[in-house]
């Protein structure tokens, strides 16, 4: 994709799921990337495993000093930020039951260390030639799911930060957009015990317009062309990679509407 090659970004969540993604498909279109995750050992192998282009940065999100650590760290190493790739979440939540420290705990991973992470890198960003940021939504941001508040009101924040940063940073030149995966294969589900995998197809075909959950490199790739110069004209929006997930509506791909009172409907329309 063009834009990408030569080009820096940090990525949050960097050392699992589709961070670690990410950090490979980054680096396998040419560019540069710092992992900021805060599970070291699982951050560094990877970081070995990709080699020269990629640098891992121990980082917790709630902390202020970790994220001016890291992109001093980024800036540094690499010389320059134009990408910023807030994939880093966490999905514990007590519904209903959360307290006030789960609620905080949950809107601090998920939404104001990215919101901290911008305001940090913005210098940088400001000098970059082709500054991005991708923010990650989810559908969970739209509907209500049982015994789930906290993850989903995240979400729905991000979505509307995402829409104020890209109104305030265009006068920068800096692009903002959000991602929305549908359900994504991680490699621990490819991997998981046979009656989980069926589980898990099973509700990836009820839930998914496509039938199915979404493989990791078609959220990655959604995210690197946001980043590249083939979405130079978008920003504040949020671009569904949800397999229709989010467009059905609650009978799914079930014809609920008895086959008599249709043809019913159908004959009662004017010629
Ligand atoms: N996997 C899906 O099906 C799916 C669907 C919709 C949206 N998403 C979104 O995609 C993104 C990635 O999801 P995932 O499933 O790969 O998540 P994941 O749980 O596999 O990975 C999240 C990463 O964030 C890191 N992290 C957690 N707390 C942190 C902190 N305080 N500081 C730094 N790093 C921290 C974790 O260590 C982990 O490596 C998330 O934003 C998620 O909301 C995922």
């Amino acid at each position: 994709m063009k834009g990408i090659s030569g080009r820096v970004a940090i990525v949050t969540g960097g050392a699992g799921g589709i961070g670690a993604g990410l950090v490979r498909a980054f680096t396998a279109a040419g560019a540069k990337v710092v992992s900021a995750d805060i599970l070291e050992e699982q951050g560094a192998a990877l970081a070995k495993e990709v080699g020269a282009n990629c640098a891992f940065k121990k980082t917790d999100l709630r902390i202020d000093a970790d994220i001016e650590a890291l992109v001093a760290f980024a800036a540094e190493k690499f010389g320059e930020i134009d990408f910023l790739v807030n994939a880093a979440c966490t999905y514990a939540d007590k519904g209903g039951e959360a307290d006030r420290a789960g609620w905080m705990t949950g809107f601090d991973i998920n939404l104001f260390g990215g919101i901290v992470l911008m305001q940090k890198a913005l210098p940088y960003l400001s000098k970059s030639s082709w500054p991005c940021i991708v923010n990650f939504s989810s559908e969970a941001a739209h509907v209500g799911l049982p015994s789930r508040w906290v993850y989903p009101a995240t979400k729905a924040a991000i979505e509307q930060v995402t829409r104020s940063q890209a109104m305030d940073l265009a006068v920068h030149g800096i692009r903002v957009n959000a991602v929305m995966p549908g359900w994504t294969a991680k490699p621990w589900q490819l991997t998981a015990p046979k009656e989980t995998q069926e589980q898990y197809a099973y509700w990836g075909n009820r839930l998914h317009m496509l039938g199915r959950v979404g493989k990791m490199e078609e959220v990655t790739d959604a995210v690197l062309f946001l980043c590249s110069e083939h979405a130079g004209f978008m920003t504040g929006s949020c671009l569904r990679v949800d397999g229709g997930h989010s467009a059905m509506g609650p009978q799914g791909r079930d014809v609920v509407l008895p086959t008599t009172l249709r043809k019913g409907t159908a004959a009662a329309q004017p010629k």
